[in-house]
């Protein structure tokens, strides 16, 4: 079985399945929230089904399980090609991929039994933390050793994006979740509110963020068959994100009574994000200039052209929202919803199915089974989320101008139905996609029958 076997490359491989397979249950828990937001009283009553407890299956499984597996499943690919010497051990690798899924899935399942930290993104219990924290630790130390070991002497910057995703990730991971305090895996009072906006900020800016752009800094070059416009940008953007990105959390509880100082820092730390941003995406757009028809030849260039276009509008309206004259209309409604499934899904998503899309034909030394049904993938996705976008930020506006107008949120309520059913609508797109993906991931990997078309 795949998921045992150690072999050249088994581990990418087995994270790259894993991950597909995340994304499957991720986003069918999501469609079973996004009913109990549409129809309340349809599957009420059912203790691991209410909402409070299925919301976070949803984001942990799809923040860890699908982007976080996909991302670092690439990682197993890249440092090997990168470093051009074969990866540390793959043992080591299947090691790893057995601690993390079983944390991923202990964690949802205690989740569902009722065991919560009650803090958003740290909602696992510590025995969980401890799993995901030795997984981390595993696929670092292998990532290490084989990059001690290179033929190469130059390390290209998705390298150094890689380490500094696993690096900060531990940290701020052991930090945020309060592992020293297993009873309660938190702080008291506002203390605690800053610490989970230091580790929630975190997992967004520092984990999904560097790998995503570490896998888009291999990707785009290669498909699009062009060298990187610019080495020095690409560092400037590294150093830059370290910088901003690490101590910006705040932004999240401006409206809180957290110190004057630590709102400023986060609101100027916010808008001076753009900077490493643009680097990033000027170097990658300047890089496929005059190639956008090759790169679009490839699904996995398709994948992260439209992952880099999501990362654009999502990291122009993410300073904006910082603004705390911004979210007096849009704090703690959909908009933020809308913001967050663009950043997670369109962004950082996309950028990993363009890494399983790209790596795994490589690694089997086979084109996919059918390059038309990853094709549908791609369009139900950037059609759903599309949607979704549209319909949960037309309903966070509606909601902030009511509530900034002094109406009473209950009486608010009603109005949103009708975007509920939308985005459940919506969202069915999104979970097609990712059946339609696992399907054609393991016909591609167990059943690939007769080919029917190209290296991809
Ligand atoms: C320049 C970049 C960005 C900035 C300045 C930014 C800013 C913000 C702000 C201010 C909020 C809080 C909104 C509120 O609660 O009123 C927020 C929420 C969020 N952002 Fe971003 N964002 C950026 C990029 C991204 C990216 C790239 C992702 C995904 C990879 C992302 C994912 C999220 C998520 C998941 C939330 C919701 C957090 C929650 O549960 O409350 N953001 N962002
Ligand atoms: C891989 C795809 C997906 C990703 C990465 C993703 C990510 C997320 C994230 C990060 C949040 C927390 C948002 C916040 O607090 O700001 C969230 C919440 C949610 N998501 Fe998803 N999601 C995905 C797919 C879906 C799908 C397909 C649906 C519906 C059919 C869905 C429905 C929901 C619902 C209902 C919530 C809770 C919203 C609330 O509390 O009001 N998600 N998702």
């Amino acid at each position: 079985m795949q998921l045992l076997k150690v072999e050249p490359n088994g581990t990418a491989k087995a994270f790259l399945l894993s991950s597909a397979i995340w994304f499957v249950v991720g986003t069918t828990l999501g469609g079973i929230d996004a009913t109990h937001l549409a129809a309340p009283e349809l599957i009420d009553n059912i203790p691991f089904l209410v909402f409070g407890r299925l919301r976070p299956m949803h984001t942990n499984t799809v923040i860890f399980g699908f982007v976080g597996t996909s991302l670092m499943g690439a990682g197993f690919y890249l440092i090997p090609v990168m470093t051009r010497t074969v990866l540390y051990s793959e043992r080591l690798g299947k090691l790893a991929l057995w601690v993390w899924n079983l944390s991923i899935l202990s964690g949802n399942v205690l989740l569902g039994l009722g065991y919560s930290q009650s803090r958003e993104y740290a909602e696992w219990i510590w025995p969980v933390d401890i799993g995901i924290l030795t997984a981390f630790a595993l696929i670092f130390v292998n990532y290490l050793m084989t990059t001690l070991r290179r033929q190469e002497k130059i390390l290209y910057v998705s390298v150094w994006y890689l380490f500094a995703a696993l690096v900060f990730t531990w940290c701020f991971y052991f930090f945020g979740n309060a592992v020293w305090n297993p009873r309660t895996g938190s702080l008291a009072g506002l203390a605690d509110a800053n610490l989970a906006w230091f580790y929630g900020h975190g997992i967004i800016g520092l984990f999904m963020t560097p790998l995503a752009v570490a896998v888009a800094y291999y990707i785009v070059p290669i498909v699009s068959r062009a060298p990187l416009y610019s080495h020095s940008l690409s560092l400037i953007g590294f150093w830059t994100i370290l910088v901003l990105y690490s101590h910006i959390g705040a932004h999240h509880i401006i409206q809180t009574p957290i110190p004057t100082w630590l709102k400023v820092v986060a609101i100027t730390g916010s808008l001076s994000m753009l900077l490493p941003v643009a680097t990033v995406l000027v170097n990658l757009w300047l890089t496929m200039r005059g190639r956008l028809g090759v790169l679009h030849a490839n699904i996995a260039g398709k994948f992260v052209f439209a992952g880099l276009v999501w990362y654009a509008l999502v990291c122009i309206a993410g300073p904006l929202q910082a603004l705390p004259s911004v979210q007096r209309v849009t704090h703690l409604n959909n908009w933020v919803i809308a913001h967050s499934h663009l950043g997670v899904l369109g962004f950082a998503g996309f950028i990993g199915l363009a890494g399983i899309w790209l790596i795994i034909p490589r690694i089997i030394g086979r084109p996919l089974y059918e390059k038309r049904l990853a094709d549908i993938q791609y369009w139900l996705l950037i059609f759903g989320l599309t949607a979704f976008h549209l319909v949960l930020s037309t309903a966070g506006l509606i909601q902030g101008n009511s509530w900034l107008n002094g109406e009473a949120i209950y009486r608010t309520l009603p109005m949103m139905h009708i975007y509920m059913v939308l985005r459940l609508f919506s969202g069915l797109f999104i979970i097609g996609a990712a059946y339609i993906g696992l399907y054609n991931l393991l016909r591609t990997l167990y059943w690939p029958g007769k080919i029917k078309e190209g290296l991809p």
